[in-house]
């Protein structure tokens, strides 16, 4: 990926005419990528931020008429809709009872950090793609507006953008744990079991081949756990994990720090 201009020719804020124009001329000087007003067949992009029905979109090409993908604020299926929701299943095993402040290090479409911060944990994301930070910062801004977000007083996430690397060694506090899901290589080229929005995120940013850095400098910040969630094909991230919680296709290794 060109780091100078990352998106060259593979993204473009759309404007369908909805609304005011500035946000999306805003958002484009931004990401520095073309702002489009139509989308025709010369249209060498493959990828489109919009705002529609009151959220920012990513939207490739074959979802251009059906909408696009947004950050999904609501509870996923089968999660208890009371706050905090109850710290129960892998992923709450894994971030351990006794955690209080936690830092997702890969926050991108925000899935895991928002069931994470509606188990009551305190939650900072990190995001190194503009886009995806761009996406975020808008889930997060619909999330703050919710009337039980606002009955309970309750903050969302914060959200730093940039590379976790060097962000993470400058945190004015350590956090319990560092949460990892880095983009592993999927085990077939075409996964037709990866989700869409996973699909998606592959497609535009590529896997990340920086995870071992990542893992190192988490080890080196969290004060109590490090946890990489990971397929269930891939080796662990860090050797051999303090302990490991199943979910489906995929495990949450877990490395303690304070052992
Ligand atoms: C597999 S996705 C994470 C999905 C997320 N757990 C969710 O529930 O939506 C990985 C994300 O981590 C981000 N990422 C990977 N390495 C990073 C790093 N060193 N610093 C910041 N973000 C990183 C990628 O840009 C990508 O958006």
């Amino acid at each position: 990926m060109n780091t100078t201009q990352p998106y060259a020719g593979n993204l473009a804020v759309l404007y369908e005419g909805i609304g005011d124009s500035l946000p999306f001329q805003q958002l484009a000087d931004t990401l520095a990528v073309p702002l489009y007003h139509a989308v025709s067949a010369d249209t060498q992009e493959a990828f489109f931020l919009s705002w529609r029905e009151g959220a920012l979109k990513l939207i490739d090409r074959e979802l251009l008429k059906k909408g696009g993908l947004s950050v999904d604020i609501e509870p996923r299926n089968g999660e208890q809709r009371s706050w905090p929701a109850p710290k129960q299943g892998a992923l709450a095993q894994a971030i351990g009872r006794k955690t209080t402040r936690v830092v997702d290090a890969t926050a991108g479409w925000g899935q895991d950090g928002l069931a994470i911060f509606r188990m009551g944990y305190e939650v900072l994301c990190i995001e190194r793609s503009p886009v995806m930070a761009a996406l975020l910062a808008d889930g997060f801004n619909r999330l703050a507006q919710q009337n039980w977000m606002q009955n309970l007083q309750l903050q969302p996430p914060k959200l730093l953008t940039g590379n976790a690397i060097a962000l993470l060694s400058s945190l004015p506090t350590r956090p319990d744990c560092i949460y990892l899901d880095p983009m592993f290589p999927p085990k077939r080229k075409k996964s037709a079991l990866a989700k869409k929005s996973m699909r998606v995120l592959r497609d535009l940013l590529g896997d990340d081949d920086d995870k071992e850095q990542l893992f190192a400098a988490a080890l080196a910040t969290a004060n109590k756990r490090v946890v990489v969630k990971s397929p269930d094909y891939a080796e662990p991230l860090g050797g051999k994990p303090d302990v490991s919680f199943q979910g489906k296709l995929l495990r949450y290794d877990v490395y303690l720090v304070d052992k």
